[in-house]
């Protein structure tokens, strides 16, 4: 959550923060604020959002050639002027900028207040700078020192930057679960929360590892660990094209990420559907295919929208390759001490690849043996170093807090997997193999057929801007299509929304049905399909308003249904990557009917680097 961003060189400091912080708001957008050292150091910060700031520091001394911005997602203390980062130390020796949580805050300040300090805001970061503030003046000890011997103290979760007035000279960074990576330029630095807003500068970067402490000057780079110890460095090119972060025309982000889909599915499937469309390689899989071949069962750990494209992982994998899947929330797996073993396969799905819980999981399935292989969408990150194996998503960056190429992207390295493995336990053979991955190429024009929708179901979205909430059903595949269709509403328009399984509406939600619900029925026709259509019927019964998700051609939804959107007729293993798009464009449309800020969502950040 929060973004960093920090500059050290022979340029001025802040156009470099201020438009990583642009870069970087999509990780948190309450407040923000920069500290510039020309000799003495300057701090501006004011809640609300980078432009704010920008008005903030207009007409004010923002000369020099080091410094540090930050953009927060309130933790600790409400979003405020005061506890809007950089914090400075009680004597002003110290400004510092953090990412997650201090858990012992609450000693560590007891324990200063003793020795005399007070504090102005209600962060834990304030307290982080003063003790290290604290240890700096009680002995004769350099500023990196005092930085390192403070976060042996700390309990918690870091991605920091510091500044020492003493030392104007560098910039003293540190990490704990809290990603950081530093790109190298010539005679210059930079350090941010991730690679987005040092893309167009350098491609050359290193991503700090846990425990891992950078001292960083205009000329040198220093790396230690709090042990001291010099860490390994990987120096790795960034993959990162940084002519794509701007709206093309679109609205909004999220807008525009829907209708890449078509390319970012293509993406992910370029180079891995061989050209004859006769097989499925995947790289990243190539050195431990037979052990998950051969497994005796798969689980899958994620949180949000990537849980919900694991859910379908699990149909997949379990309908092509009959091999066990387990699908699970990474965060109540990595606390629940689930039984897990060397011959357990685990498999991470994240598009930032940086979400604590998820990382949590991946450690504790690592400890305990299991092969842990990832899904992920971006280089470099956590997920992408601490898996054994995996596959990239190639969705390209999104911004949009609300997830959606991502998403589709997931589908799509699900689908290749299961195919591959249906394909190696010769469930899946010859023709068969073929005509899927045929089919499977045909996707992203279907895509672009539905697209064409949009505007039909804008004026649908029209008719139920005001409602307070939203059913969303569903059964087999469609069934986790309905929890995301109703996760996109809920977190983009701050409308209630439930997804189902649409067989559990009569153990208890269909007591919600009047004239008032509408619901969300995906009926794609499959095996239940003639139960989905009583579904419908029974909700049409209890005068629901059912709009209704539906193959090409249906007729008997749709002759009952109040509204209809059609999609492609395709085998009902690719139906997710279709009939997810109408909900996505229907959340959009009720959202921007509703005047939501739909990139930046209240109370959310993309990428939820603490628990
Ligand atoms: C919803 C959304 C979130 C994320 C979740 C996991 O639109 O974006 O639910 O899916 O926070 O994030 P990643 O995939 O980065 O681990």
């Amino acid at each position: 959550m929060c973004g960093i961003i920090g500059y050290i060189g022979p340029n001025p400091a802040y156009p470099v923060l201020i438009n990583g912080l642009k870069r970087l708001e999509y990780r948190g957008y309450d407040s923000a604020g920069i500290s510039i050292l020309d000799g003495t150091p300057k701090v501006y910060k004011c809640m609300g959002k980078i432009q704010d700031l920008e008005d903030y520091v207009s007409g004010k001394d923002i000369t020099g050639s080091v410094g540090i911005g930050h953009t927060r997602w309130a933790t600790h203390g409400e979003p405020n002027d005061i506890n809007a980062h950089p914090h400075t130390s009680r004597d002003g020796h110290f400004i510092i900028i953090h990412n997650g949580i201090i858990e012992n805050w609450d000693l560590l300040k007891k324990e200063l207040e003793r020795n005399g300090y007070s504090f102005v805001s209600d962060t834990d970061t304030e307290v982080l700078a003063n003790l290290i503030e604290h240890i700096y003046l009680s002995g004769d000890i350099k500023a990196e020192a005092a930085v390192r011997l403070a976060l042996t103290k700390v309990v918690g979760t870091y991605g920091l930057v510091v500044i020492c007035r003493n030392e104007p000279d560098q910039l003293i960074a540190a990490r704990c679960s809290s990603p950081l990576v530093i790109g190298i330029g010539s005679s210059e630095y930079f350090i941010a929360s991730d690679a987005s807003p040092i893309a167009e500068y350098t491609k050359s970067v290193i991503y700090l590892n846990d425990n891992d402490v950078a001292i960083i000057k205009k000329d040198e780079l220093i790396l230690k660990t709090l042990q001291v110890d010099e860490p390994k460095i990987t120096l790795q090119n960034l993959n990162i094209e940084t002519g794509k972060y701007e709206k093309d025309g679109f609205d909004h982000y999220m807008l525009k990420e829907i209708f890449e889909q078509p390319r970012s599915i293509a993406d992910t499937f370029r180079g891995r559907l061989v050209p004859d469309q006769s097989d499925i390689k995947l790289g990243g899989l190539h050195s431990v295919l037979t052990q998950i071949q051969n497994a005796r069962r798969i689980i899958i750990v994620a949180c949000g929208t990537s849980w919900h494209a694991a859910l379908i992982g699990e149909y997949l994998i379990e309908d092509l390759c009959r091999i066990p899947v387990e699908v699970e929330y990474a965060s109540e797996f990595r606390y629940r001490d689930p039984v897990l073993g060397p011959e357990d396969i685990v498999v991470a799905i994240s598009q930032s690849g940086e979400t604590a819980d998820t990382l949590a999981a991946v450690r504790l399935a690592k400890e305990a043996g299991a092969l842990v292989l990832g899904i992920c969408n971006v280089t470099g990150s956590g997920l992408s170093r601490e898996t054994h194996a995996g596959v990239y998503t190639h969705a390209g960056i999104e911004i949009g807090v609300a997830s959606t190429k991502a998403f589709t992207a997931q589908i799509t390295v699900l689908t290749m997997i299961a195919l591959l493995l249906g394909n190696k336990r010769e469930l899946i053979t010859g023709d068969k193999y073929r005509s899927l991955i045929g089919e499977m190429h045909s996707i992203p024009s279907k895509i672009e057929v539905l697209l064409k929708q949009d505007a039909k179901i804008r004026s649908i979205a029209a008719g139920f801007k005001d409602v307070c909430s939203m059913l969303f059903i569903g059964r087999g595949y469609c069934f986790p299509v309905a929890l995301e269709g109703a996760l996109k509403l809920k977190e983009i328009s701050y409308i209630h929304a439930e997804g189902y399984p649409a067989a559990e509406m009569k153990h208890g939600p269909i007591a919600l049905i009047d004239n008032n619900m509408p619901v969300v029925v995906i009926g794609i026709r499959d095996k239940s399909y003639e139960k989905i259509v009583s579904n419908v019927q029974e909700i049409k019964a209890r005068k629901g308003i059912v709009i209704a998700i539906v193959s090409e051609g249906d007729e008997q939804i749709a002759s009952i249904a109040d509204h209809v959107i059609e999609i492609p007729s395709t085998n009902i293993i690719f139906s997710s990557l279709l009939s997810v798009i109408p909900l996505q464009l229907l959340s959009y449309h009720i959202a921007v009917l509703r005047e939501c800020n739909i990139d930046q969502p209240r109370n959310l950040a993309k990428s939820v680097t603490v628990e």
